[in-house]
């Protein structure tokens, strides 16, 4: 039996866009992400988020779910065009909403931890550019006191951006996510304005309450020949905690990515460098890589060209990602062993799996395996002294899964996105029992 620290958080989390629909309601402005869905051909199944988990209707059902399961935290995502439709000006109709799911949590004992960005940009503000453009950190500050403004006052722990890497190199290197776009000297631009912005977010928040802020970032351990190792730990993990945490770009990283160089400005790394409260740690695999890989296709990123993914016999989830929980230890001990020591909070960890509803019921065992292999592993961090302070399952619900559609579920509950039924699946059941006895049996 391994029981956790008293406060441990417990929660699952969401974003925006993947759960809310109501794409146009009140007031609500173009993203980035609505953009791209409705282009043919980007999104497998060729929906959009709309109606996605219909959850800006059914919030407060949610929340009471959330409740039921005996969960005591949440991790949700603000969309910035509801919070300002044209990148700018603030819609105090769109802001009511987290307004109202912040008390909502409060009033059932669930403590939101809040994050800013989960990739879906107004629209307006990638007709400026979008993130390969300076003003858009500037932008992004101005929307983080917008709504520090409005609930800092009652939400303890914050996160500015989620994983800059995706939003950098899959929006616009690769373009397998929105804006789409494939011009890797864009996507480096794109990781350094997502980094100042969340600095200068930081600064925007801090200056208005006392309260916890940080970054949550995509991290994986890394496997293979040395040279693929140290080039792709170095884009995909260095890239962004050296800055962040050690003040500079890696100098090895920075010639990995000639011809591209980033748009640094005298001040920018103290401001991206400035002290955090937590780090938000995102894993689901490892990437084991190689030089001499089997040909299928690369990594497609900056930096990358001649280094490929390879299989190492282990068991994967639908999506094919590596299921190898002791990679989630391994990457809390490195985080707490060679950067300074922030609290971390596991803000993302779960796995695809395709699910049958047999009698009302889904008897999920391959994502209940995985998710307790996985907290079994982020005891045996904290065993090894990793400050560790939280766990949010990916997800909550079934929603949309960016580039995949709805056919992709990660969801501890399961959604019928005809009807909108929720069914708590087993793996949700077994997490409610996991939280209320915070230990796992
Ligand atoms: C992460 C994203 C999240 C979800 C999971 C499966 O990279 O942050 O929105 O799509 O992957």
């Amino acid at each position: 039996m391994s029981t956790f620290p008293s406060g441990f958080l417990w929660g699952t989390a969401t974003s925006a866009y993947q759960i809310e629909g109501a794409t146009t309601a009140d007031g609500r402005g173009m993203s980035i992400w609505d953009t791209f869905a409705d282009e043919p051909g980007r999104v497998a199944d060729g929906h959009t988020g709309d109606p996605a988990a219909d959850h800006y209707h059914r919030m407060p059902a949610d929340v009471a779910l959330m409740s039921e399961l005996g969960l005591n935290a949440y991790r949700f995502s603000l969309a910035w065009p509801r919070v300002c439709p044209d990148g700018v000006t603030v819609n105090p109709a769109g802001l009511d909403f987290y307004d109202r799911l912040v008390d909502e949590l409060l009033t059932h004992g669930i403590t939101p931890s809040a994050t800013l960005y989960h990739w879906d940009l107004p629209q307006p503000l990638e007709d400026r550019g979008g993130w390969p453009e300076r003003e858009t950190a500037y932008r992004f500050a101005d929307y983080a006191g917008v709504v520090a403004d409005r609930l800092a006052d009652r939400v303890p722990l914050w996160t500015t951006v989620n994983e800059p890497w995706c939003a950098a190199f899959l929006g616009y290197a690769s373009g397998v996510h929105a804006p789409g776009r494939r011009d890797p000297g864009a996507a480096v631009a794109a990781a350094h304005h997502l980094l100042l912005g969340h600095g200068l977010a930081v600064q925007a928040i801090r200056s208005r309450a006392a309260t916890r802020v940080g970054i949550t970032l995509n991290l994986f351990g890394v496997f293979g020949d040395a040279d693929a190792v140290r080039r792709i730990d170095g884009l995909q993990n260095r890239l962004f905690l050296d800055p962040l945490f050690r003040g500079f770009y890696p100098a090895d990283v920075l010639d990995d990515l000639l011809p591209y160089a980033i748009p640094v400005r005298d001040g920018d790394v103290e401001i991206i460098g400035a002290p955090m409260d937590l780090l938000g740690v995102n894993f689901y695999r490892d990437h084991a890589v190689s030089s001499a890989w089997d040909g299928s296709p690369n990594l497609d990123w900056p930096g990358s060209e001649h280094i490929g993914h390879v299989r190492r016999g282990l068991p994967v989830t639908d999506l094919g990602w590596e299921i190898r929980a002791a990679g989630l230890t391994e990457l809390l001990v490195r985080l707490a062993s060679e950067y300074p020591t922030v609290p971390l909070y596991v803000h993302e960890n779960g796995a695809c799996f395709a699910d049958v509803v047999m009698d009302g019921a889904v008897h999920d065992h391959a994502r209940l395996a995985y998710l307790s292999d996985h907290v079994r592993a982020a005891h045996t961090a904290l065993a090894a002294g990793v400050d560790l302070r939280g766990y949010f399952a990916w997800s909550l619900l079934d929603n949309f899964e960016w580039s995949e559609g709805y056919g992709r579920r990660f969801g501890l509950v399961h959604v019928d996105f005809e009807t909108q039924r929720r069914i708590v699946k087993a793996s949700g059941e077994w997490y409610s029992e996991v939280a209320r006895g915070n230990r796992v049996p």
